[in-house]
């Protein structure tokens, strides 16, 4: 991610511990930005980042410290409870993490006028038709869904600029890997992982 000065950027990206965070955090690395990867209750190694930072983000005053004393350039927002089970066991946090705090983050970007992506999900939609566009009607069946389409509002509200990706299911191993366990990994294990990144985002930091 270079900015159009080509100027690296400073990129805060939540959940570098996530199956698609770390690879995002990796990839930035590679292109020569600086990355300040965020986790909560995952160690992050070394060669992840330039900065490391462990905080839970539902702590507001933390997410203030975090782009007072960083100042990044941009932020990908990938955070999430994304588990669509949890999220109809614990509907709280999930409005809490996907939703409040995503408002949260888009609002800190918007003050300091820094470009912001945000991660959401195919899940926005009931997937009875398929091959959507973005302009159709969101029409989620479930919470994960719900409060996705929600943050993606409340995003464009407080941030207008944010970049939004709704992705689909992703599969393969993460560097600092959750789901590497889980069945739908298992059964891709040994292919490569289909994980699409938008390598260059035309930012005007
Ligand atoms: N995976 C998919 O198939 C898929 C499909 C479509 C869209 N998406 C979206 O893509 C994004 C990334 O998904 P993923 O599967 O890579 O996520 P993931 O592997 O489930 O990782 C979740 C991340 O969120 C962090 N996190 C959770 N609660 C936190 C808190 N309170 N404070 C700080 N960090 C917290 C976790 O940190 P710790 O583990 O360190 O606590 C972890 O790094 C999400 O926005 C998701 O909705 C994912």
């Amino acid at each position: 991610m270079q900015n159009h000065t080509s100027r690296p950027a400073k990129v805060l990206v939540t959940s570098a511990s996530g199956l698609l965070g770390a690879r995002v955090c990796r990839e930035l690395l590679d292109q020569g930005n600086e990355v300040i990867a965020l986790s909560q209750q995952t160690p992050l190694r070394e060669d992840l980042a330039t900065y490391r930072v462990r905080l839970d983000l539902c702590d507001k005053d933390m997410l203030d410290s975090l782009f007072q004393q960083f100042r990044p350039t941009a932020v990908i927002h990938t955070a999430a409870l994304a588990d669509p089970q949890l999220c109809e066991e614990q509907p709280l946090l999930s409005r809490r993490l996907n939703v409040e705090v995503s408002r949260q983050i888009a609002q800190r970007c918007q003050i300091n006028q820094i470009p912001m992506v945000f991660t959401s999900t195919d899940l926005v939609y009931d997937g009875e038709r398929g091959n959507y566009l973005e302009s159709d009607p969101v029409s989620p069946i479930n919470r994960y869904g719900e409060h996705k389409a929600e943050a993606e509002r409340v995003i464009l509200d407080a941030c207008p600029t944010a970049a939004v990706f709704r992705l689909p299911l992703l599969y393969g191993g993460g560097l600092v890997c959750h789901l590497a366990n889980a069945p739908v990994a298992q059964t891709v294990r040994g292919r490569k992982a289909i994980i699409w990144l938008q390598r260059r985002i035309a930012f005007k930091c």
